[in-house]
């Protein structure tokens, strides 16, 4: 049955193995329209392979996943123009121009003439890279292409975004407006999926799910899980749960 429209992420024993090895485990988890939703797990946890699965890359082995009411498990090509999706890599095209790197990404989506100057505009705008504009991008620092990376995702103004571990490299001041960034666009109404491997933006999430091992051992806001488990700290939660510390990714 499709999910209610209230529901942006629906997964229903999502599962992925790689040969005998199984990545993700039966994950079942639901995500409301305008959330902000944490994925928290140590290294090999299966944070990326989930999302992989979600924006329609990579099938899954067994379960189900709607995106946006689309079933990501049967239709996977459906699903693409609805969300924006930030590797952990930041795939940008280095020999390109940050404008130019917007424009490619406007293509992909299908953006007329028109809309395209406009995004485009507004997004120099909105992350700052205005005076960048015509920098290679293999020339930029980091802050400066996580930012074009999350610019060229939403391009097509997507109602669904997906971040890959974003912050990884970028120092402490360029984590904060990043985070207000995705707030914003979280209060606007888009839904954010994320991964991270700071216990400090975890409080930047209304909910997070906590993997261990390919399955979900912990779902709730940060102050719930903290009183669930009777502790001050995210990092004491993380460590009850998933048994590892600060240094997981
Ligand atoms: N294409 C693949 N082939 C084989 N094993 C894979 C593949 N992709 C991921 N894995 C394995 O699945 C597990 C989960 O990986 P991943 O989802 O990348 O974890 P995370 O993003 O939480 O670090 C890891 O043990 C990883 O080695
Ligand atoms: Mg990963």
């Amino acid at each position: 049955m499709t999910p209610p429209e209230t529901i942006a992420i629906e997964t229903r024993e999502l599962t992925r193995t790689f040969r005998r090895f199984i990545a993700v485990d039966s994950v079942s988890l639901q995500v409301r329209k305008g959330e902000i939703f944490g994925l928290l797990g140590a290294n090999g946890a299966g944070k990326t392979t989930t999302i992989r699965m979600l924006t329609g890359l990579l099938k899954p082995s067994r379960g189900e996943a709607w995106v946006a009411g689309i079933p990501v498990h049967s239709s996977p090509e459906k699903v693409k123009h609805r969300l924006g999706y930030m590797s952990q890599r930041f795939s940008l095209y280095e020999d390109l121009t940050v404008a130019e790197n917007l424009t490619f990404f406007g293509g992909v989506y299908g953006l007329r003439r028109p809309d395209l100057r406009r995004r485009k505009e507004a997004l120099l705008d909105l992350f700052d890279l205005k005076d960048m504009a015509d920098r290679i991008t293999s020339s930029l620092p980091t802050g400066h292409r996580q930012r074009l990376a999350l610019a060229s995702a939403l391009v097509h103004e997507p109602p669904l975004l997906f971040l890959d571990e974003p912050t990884g490299g970028i120092d402490p001041v360029a984590r904060r407006t990043f985070w207000r960034v995705i707030s914003d666009l979280a209060s606007a109404g888009v839904t954010v999926m994320v991964t991270t491997h700071y216990m400090d933006e975890a409080e930047y999430c209304h909910r997070l799910g906590i993997m261990r091992d390919g399955r979900i051992v912990a779902v709730g806001s940060p102050d719930e899980l903290r009183n669930t488990h009777q502790v001050a700290t995210m990092e004491e939660v993380f460590l009850n749960v998933a048994g590892t510390g600060e240094d997981a990714s």
